[in-house]
């Protein structure tokens, strides 16, 4: 019997708060009406000093489970794409699962950049279809306003911190995750890169005194690749998924620029509101992009059960990518789980594990011999 992947949850999780256009050009030579021509933009959220891309994600990851009713002991994995990761490790999936008490997880960060959030989902369908999962989750989590040179008008009007997350469930019903198109092409690498802290230039005070900590950006170069690989990347999917343009309800995609949006439906013959566009609210979240507009199109009645979704992004890597989709909505579960007190148990849990380390790592001593 053929198994699907189908999406049976979503959250999201955005801080409250807002940096808009006119704040920004208090910081930067810029103003509202730049900003809004060029991108679209209005304004971005920014994380407190107690938000993290770890508690965005925990936060969206438990709206998403709450949605699908599941419980998180029966997550089998957590896959986190993020360009702004707690650390390089551990996985910043892995401060999740301990975070939302996800015991029999396996857990991973991807990074594709902007396109993550497609490349994960895929790689969660194809798990499952091949039997060897069923419940997966995915999350889009971003903080970067923390990788944000605040100095630099070619990047800092862009971006906003943000999450978004799905789960992933298996299912004998037809439907779900469709078909998936993933691309890449590194030698375009240098167009949009966090060149330092890596291991090919750790960090060090120069590294510093260069701005290598930082997003640097190609904004021209990235916004031709862009409108080149939209289109091209949405029919591609229409074609393995065996869509029509007129079965087609909505196209989620990446929300870096209207421009690029507008380009987008001017070369598919679509109109643009086939288009979830929301990027005025929250400028570009990098991968939260995708799961963030699929929750408020949710909201807003624009994706509905048994609709056909196309998902489409692009990024640093190069990456692109788009997924087709009939949505699903939640399985009809009972009874009811109760995952917010499950999480504060997980919290409990997780301080429990660390303290008893401790006193093994005293008691056993250096040696592990007593
Ligand atoms: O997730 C993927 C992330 N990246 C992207 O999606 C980026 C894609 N690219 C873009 O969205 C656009 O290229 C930008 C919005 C970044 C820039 O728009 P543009 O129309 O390509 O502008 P530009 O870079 O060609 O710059 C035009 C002018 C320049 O002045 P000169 O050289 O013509 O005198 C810039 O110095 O605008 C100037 N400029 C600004 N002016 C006011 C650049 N940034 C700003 C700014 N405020 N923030």
């Amino acid at each position: 019997m053929a198994v699907y992947a189908h999406i049976t949850g979503w959250g999201m999780s955005i801080p409250e708060k807002i940096l808009t256009n006119h704040d920004i050009s208090q910081i930067v030579d810029t103003n509202d009406e730049w900003i809004r021509t060029r991108t679209g933009i209005e304004q971005r959220r920014i994380a407190s000093n107690t938000q993290t891309t770890a508690s965005l994600a925990t936060e969206a990851a438990l709206k998403a489970l709450r949605m699908a009713n599941l419980h998180p002991s029966k997550v089998d994995l957590i896959i986190v794409s993020t360009s702004s990761p707690e650390h390089i490790f551990p996985a910043t999936a892995c401060i999740v699962q301990d975070q939302i008490g996800a015991v029999n997880a396996g857990a991973f960060d991807l990074s594709a950049a902007c396109t993550g959030f497609i490349y994960a989902l895929n790689m969660a369908a194809q798990a499952i279809r091949s039997g060897s999962l069923q419940n997966v989750l995915v999350i889009g989590s971003e903080t970067l306003s923390r990788i944000v040179n605040w100095e630099d008008r070619n990047t800092c009007i862009l971006f906003g911190d943000g999450a978004g997350a799905f789960v992933i469930q298996a299912s004998e019903r037809p439907g779900g995750i469709l078909s998936a198109v993933m691309r890449s092409d590194g030698s375009g690498g240098e167009l949009l890169t966090l060149p330092g802290g890596g291991s090919k230039y750790p960090t060090t005070r120069e590294s510093i005194t260069n701005g290598m900590h930082y997003i640097h950006m190609n904004g021209r170069e990235v916004f031709r690749f862009a409108t080149r690989v939209m289109a091209q990347a949405t029919e591609e999917v229409m074609e393995s998924s065996h869509l029509r343009k007129e079965e087609i309800d909505l196209i989620i995609p990446h929300q870096a620029n209207y421009r690029i949006i507008e380009s987008a439906a001017r070369n598919l013959k679509l109109p643009l509101n086939k288009f979830m566009i929301n990027l005025s609210k929250y400028g570009n979240t990098s991968t939260a992009s995708i799961p963030v507009a699929t929750c408020e199109a949710i909201q807003e009645g624009r994706l509905k059960e048994g609709d056909n979704v196309i998902f489409v992004g692009f990024g640093a890597g190069l990456t692109w990518g788009s997924l087709a989709v009939n949505w699903t909505g939640p399985f009809e579960t009972k009874p009811e789980v109760h995952v917010w007190n499950y999480s504060n148990w997980a919290r409990t849990r997780s301080f429990v594990r660390r303290l008893r380390r401790r006193i093994e790592g005293m008691i056993w001593g250096r040696n592990g011999d007593g």
